[in-house]
């Protein structure tokens, strides 16, 4: 099958991550919230681009991801989306749009498809949302699990720690991913568990799984863009990569021009009419 090799793809689809997990070929997914972010990432070779809800923390500067509302997760995933050329983009649900009552969650779910054009959604837990999720699966949307640290139960679970170390809780995750699964789940994102269970319910389980501070067992990685660019300094657990120290770039660069404007050497002649 041609498309088995991700590279060769012009657009990703949930069938090129399936064939990536048959042939071993390991997934890259980041999230990214605005156009211009998006295009960068998307030209950068990028296979899914998650438009998490992440963004109620890095873009509105909330403490938690429950904020966030739908109408803000549509602008988010709409302006990722007119910038998209070839990753698969996956919208978060937001905290309240589909835990409840599940055809809420299908209206909700609607609502993301029509208005960003995203090629699926994602959702947070296990058997407490499987009605959801199978409903939202029969109107023919795409759906990526999230299994582990689920951000959205924070006040249940109290802190963002590790999950799933003790068996009992294990034994759960293992569950609930065979659950997502034969519901029919494309993908699960799995956070912040043991290396070693996320390597066996990857093994186990037929879909893909991409993992953030899972350990390298699983089918794929990802991280939130202002982390791994270094815009974010407070977080640092220890999954985290930064591949860059953009904050203090930017920083440097703004003094500069603070300095250059303060000294009248902003614009020079050439940068006039
Ligand atoms: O919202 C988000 O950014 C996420 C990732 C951490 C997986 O859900």
């Amino acid at each position: 099958m041609s498309v088995a090799n991700s590279t060769n793809v012009k657009r990703v689809t949930t069938h090129v991550l399936q064939a990536m997990k048959l042939k071993g070929e390991k997934i890259s997914m980041l999230t990214a919230y605005d156009y211009s972010m998006a295009k960068l990432v998307d030209s950068a070779g990028i296979d899914v681009i998650l438009v998490g809800d992440s963004a109620s923390n890095v873009m509105a500067g909330h403490q938690t991801t429950l904020p966030i509302t739908l109408d803000q997760m549509i602008y988010h995933g709409a302006s990722v989306v007119r910038a998209v050329e070839r990753a698969l983009v996956v919208v978060d649900m937001p905290f309240g749009t589909y835990q409840g009552n599940s055809k809420e969650a299908l209206a909700s779910a609607i609502r993301i498809m029509k208005e960003t054009g995203a090629g699926a959604v994602k959702l947070e837990g296990g058997s407490e949302i499987l009605e959801s999720v199978g409903r939202i699966l029969s109107a023919g949307i795409p759906v990526m699990g999230h299994l582990g640290l689920t951000p959205q139960s924070i006040n249940k679970f109290g802190t963002y720690a590790v999950r799933a170390k003790k068996d009992a809780e294990a034994q759960k995750l293992l569950e609930d991913a065979h659950l997502l699964a034969e519901a029919g789940c494309f993908s699960i994102v799995l956070e912040k568990i043991p290396a070693q269970l996320a390597q066996k319910v990857a093994e186990e389980v037929k879909v893909p799984f991409i993992g953030i501070g899972a350990g390298p067992g699983v089918d794929g990685q990802v991280l939130v863009i202002h982390d791994m660019l270094g815009l974010t300094q407070e977080f640092s657990p220890r999954f985290l990569r930064r591949y860059h120290n953009l904050a203090d770039e930017i920083k440097g660069a703004v003094a500069r021009y603070v300095a250059d404007v303060r000294a009248r050497e902003f614009p020079n002649e050439q940068e006039q009419y």
